[in-house]
C-alpha cells in the first residue's frame, strides 16, 4: 500500500476525514497564495482554530474559506490572527523574568550595547516588561529590543503601547513576583478603563513583522525570548527554529523559552546549555 505523506507524518493508521483533508489543502493554498506556511504546525491546535474560525465567520466548509482567502489577502490577514493563539500577559510567568534578573543581568552588564530579540512577541507585553525589568536594573539606555511576530495586527495593538484595566491587577501582581523592586504604576499611566505604557520605554523597541518559518536570522543578539509559540510547531519545525536562534546569538548568548517548552529530545539541543531548567533559560555554547 501506498502512505500518503500525511499519514506518516501524522502516524495515522486511518484515512484523515474529509474535514482534515481541507485542511490541509487549505494550509497549502495559503503557503502558495500568500506565503504563511503553517504546514509544520501540530495538527490538533490548528484543526480547533480552523474549525472555530469557520463557525465563527459563518463558512459552511473549509473549503468555503479557501475560496475567499485565494482572492483577498485581508481575508488572509484575519483568517492568520484567528489561526495563532495570542495570549500573553505582563511578565507572564514571573519567575523567568526573576531568573532574567539574577542569572542574565549581571552578563549583560558587561556589554557596551545590547541586543535582545522578543519572537512571538504578540501584543507587545512581554517586550515592555523585559524594557521595565532593563531600566529598573540600569542598562534600558544601552539596550535595543526586537519584538517580532507573524501577525500584523497583533503588532498594529502592540506598537500603540495601550491595554485593557481589567489586565492592570494581574500585571502588578506579576510584576512583584518577578523580583521587582519598584511599583508597576511607575511605568504606565492609568485612565478612560485603560492603562499606558510610559513612552519612553518604547524608545529602545523595534515591531516588526518576522515570520519564524520562512523568514532569516536576526544577527549578533545578546538574548533570543520565544516563549509559547514553539508549542505550536512539530518536531522538525522546532529544530529548524532553535537553529535560526542559535545563528541569531552571540556565542555565550541567552535563549528564553516557554515553561512548556523543552529542548529534550531536539537534535541541536547540545548547543545551548542549561542556565535554569524550570525557568527554560539556555545559553549557547558554540
Ligand atoms: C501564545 S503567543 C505568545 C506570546 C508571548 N511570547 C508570551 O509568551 O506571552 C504566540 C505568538 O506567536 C506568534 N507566532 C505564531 N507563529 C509564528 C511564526 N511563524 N513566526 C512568528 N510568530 C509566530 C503568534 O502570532 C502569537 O502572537
Amino acid at each position: 500500500m501506498v502512505e500518503t505523506k500525511l499519514m506518516q507524518q501524522d502516524h495515522f493508521s486511518h484515512q484523515l476525514s474529509e474535514f482534515e483533508v481541507e485542511v490541509e489543502c487549505l494550509m497549502e493554498a495559503l503557503f502558495l497564495r500568500w506565503g504563511y506556511d503553517f504546514r509544520e504546525y501540530t495538527r490538533a491546535s490548528l484543526r480547533r482554530r480552523v474549525a472555530r474560525y469557520i463557525s465563527d465567520n459563518s463558512f459552511e466548509r473549509v473549503s468555503d474559506l479557501q475560496n475567499e482567502l485565494i482572492k483577498d489577502k485581508k481575508r488572509c490577514n484575519h483568517f492568520v490572527r484567528g489561526l495563532t493563539v495570542n495570549v500573553t500577559d505582563m511578565f507572564r510567568d514571573p519567575s523567568f523574568y526573576r531568573v532574567i534578573r539574577e542569572k542574565v543581568v549581571p552578563e549583560l552588564r558587561s556589554h557596551p550595547f545590547i541586543k535582545i530579540w522578543h519572537a512571538g512577541c504578540s501584543t507587545g507585553e512581554e517586550a515592555y516588561s523585559m524594557a521595565i525589568l532593563l531600566r529598573e536594573e540600569g542598562l534600558g539606555d544601552r539596550a535595543v529590543i526586537y519584538a517580532t511576530d507573524i501577525n500584523s495586527q497583533v503588532l498594529d495593538q502592540a506598537s500603540k503601547g495601550v491595554y485593557h484595566d481589567r489586565m492592570l491587577a494581574t500585571a502588578q501582581e506579576n510584576y512583584q513576583a518577578s523580583g521587582a523592586r519598584g511599583h508597576f504604576s511607575d511605568f504606565v499611566s492609568v485612565g478612560y478603563e485603560r492603562f499606558l505604557i510610559d513612552p519612553e520605554l518604547k524608545r529602545n523597541i523595534v515591531f516588526t513583522q518576522h515570520d519564524l518559518v520562512t523568514d532569516q536570522v536576526f544577527g549578533e543578539m545578546q538574548m533570543v525570548v520565544c516563549r509559547n509559540v514553539l508549542i505550536y510547531f512539530r518536531r522538525e519545525l522546532q529544530t529548524k527554529v532553535l537553529t535560526l536562534f542559535h545563528d541569531s546569538l552571540d556565542i555565550g548568548g541567552f535563549m528564553g523559552l516557554g515553561i512548556k517548552e523543552s529542548l529534550r529530545s531536539l537534535p541541536n539541543q547540545n548547543r545551548f546549555r542549561e542556565i535554569d531548567g524550570p525557568a527554560r533559560v539556555f545559553q549557547r555554547v558554540d
